[in-house]
């Protein structure tokens, strides 16, 4: 049966950290995969998600089955958190929103829907894109696309090519966008930049699908939040997915949701009925835990700030990071304006070193970084640093 079965290529994001793992260098750091970790290295446990966990294990609850589409407390956090909860489309109940398994959970459910809806759309991802955008919407059944995003001689976004791009794709033709902190490129578009590309899809008829994984990471939650307002004032039918992957230091509860607005309640509720369809043949329902963190975190006043706290902390230890890894990468020798690290947004900077010199990165010097350039810049401490500055300047030599 399995004769013919051939050797799949590891994950270019995870299964670094299959090869960081087995890696015996005393020395490795582990810059592969978007995971914060703190100034001693180390994941951290929000306090306000053990304290949300503590109330949860005191309260011994049995686990039921969660409705297909997950914790209603949840969808709705979720809905206030992306949305707004004053917002028309939520107090219209113009969004239908599920509980997914992290925002990839949150793209598949939203991708196969898609499928069934417009079997025969392409899907747009931006060049360069987070390697499992194209891998999804091509599992999903969809022939996958480039539109240009990043400038590598600029370091910003390559405007005008992007939106003539968009304006030649045909009508339908689904656009996946990053909402803040651009993975891998931590390039952001501008608020004008976002209203064009945004009236762009209007008048072309194009299918907006925003995957919103690092919200809080680049200026703030409602700030990261801008490009969801300013669909909304647009008045189109879109997708988002969400993670709380990060913002809660989540990874493995897998707790994201997928959220699609329409036009009407009714069309909204319409929409659920096909998402829960995806779900139940899928993985029937979603799990509790995560999900209940989550939704008495954000649903309890205290716990909220506490949590806004914690990733305000998170994303300006990353901003500092930034600030000392310019200083390490200079005082080791790299010459030229690295100014550009400082103003990346997110949990990463694209360095624009080559596959071959992350290969000799890795082999070297036991520091993991994603073949197209990417280091996780939330991974680096005062203890790592230095060494990691050594490292790129050896190989940039
Ligand atoms: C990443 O880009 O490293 C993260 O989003 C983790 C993942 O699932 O790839």
């Amino acid at each position: 049966l399995f004769a013919s079965v051939e050797l799949a290529p590891r994950d270019p994001i995870l299964g670094l950290n299959e090869q960081f793992n087995a890696d015996t260098n005393p020395a490795k750091v582990n810059l592969g995969v978007g995971v914060y970790t703190d100034e001693n290295g180390k994941l951290p446990l929000l306090a306000c998600v053990a304290a949300a966990e503590k109330q949860l294990v005191d309260a011994h609850k049995a686990r039921g089955y969660l409705p297909i589409d997950g914790i209603a407390a949840y969808d709705k956090a979720v809905q206030g958190l992306v949305f707004g909860a004053d917002s028309d489309v939520v107090t219209q109940g113009r969004v239908a929103t599920i509980q997914a398994l992290g925002g990839t959970g949150g793209l598949k459910v939203g991708a196969d829907f898609l499928k069934r809806l417009r079997p025969d759309a392409k899907v747009l991802i931006s060049d360069p894109s987070w390697e499992n955008h194209r891998a999804l919407f091509t599992n999903a059944g969809f022939a996958v696309e480039q539109y240009p995003y990043y400038d590598a001689a600029t370091r910003g976004v390559a405007f005008d090519a992007m939106i003539a791009k968009l304006a030649a794709s045909p009508a339908g033709t689904i656009v996946v966008l990053h909402a803040c902190c651009h993975n891998p490129t931590g390039v952001d578009l501008s608020s004008e930049q976002w209203d064009k590309v945004i009236a762009t899809i209007k008048q072309h008829g194009l299918v907006p699908f925003v995957d919103m994984a690092y919200q809080g990471f680049g200026f703030g939650i409602a700030e990261d939040g801008a490009a969801v307002r300013q669909f909304l004032a647009a008045g189109l039918d879109f997708f988002v997915s969400t993670s709380f992957s990060k913002s809660f230091s989540l990874y493995g509860e897998r707790v994201g949701a997928l959220s699609v607005v329409c036009s009407s309640k009714d069309e909204a509720s319409r929409v659920l009925s096909q998402l829960k369809i995806v779900i139940r043949t899928n993985y029937s329902n979603p799990p509790t835990h995560g999900a209940q963190i989550v939704a008495t975190v954000l649903t309890t006043p205290a716990l909220r700030a506490q949590w806004e706290g914690e990733l305000a902390g998170m994303r300006e230890r990353i901003k500092r990071m930034r600030g000392a890894l310019v200083d390490q990468l200079t005082n080791a020798g790299v010459k030229g304006d690295l100014s550009y690290i400082v103003k990346q947004n997110g949990m990463f900077s694209y360095s624009g070193l080559s596959a071959t010199q992350m290969q000799r990165l890795r082999s070297e010097f036991g520091v993991y970084g994603v073949d197209s350039g990417r280091i996780c810049v939330a991974a680096l401490n005062d203890g790592n640093l230095a060494y990691v500055a050594k490292a790129i300047a050896a190989v940039s030599a």
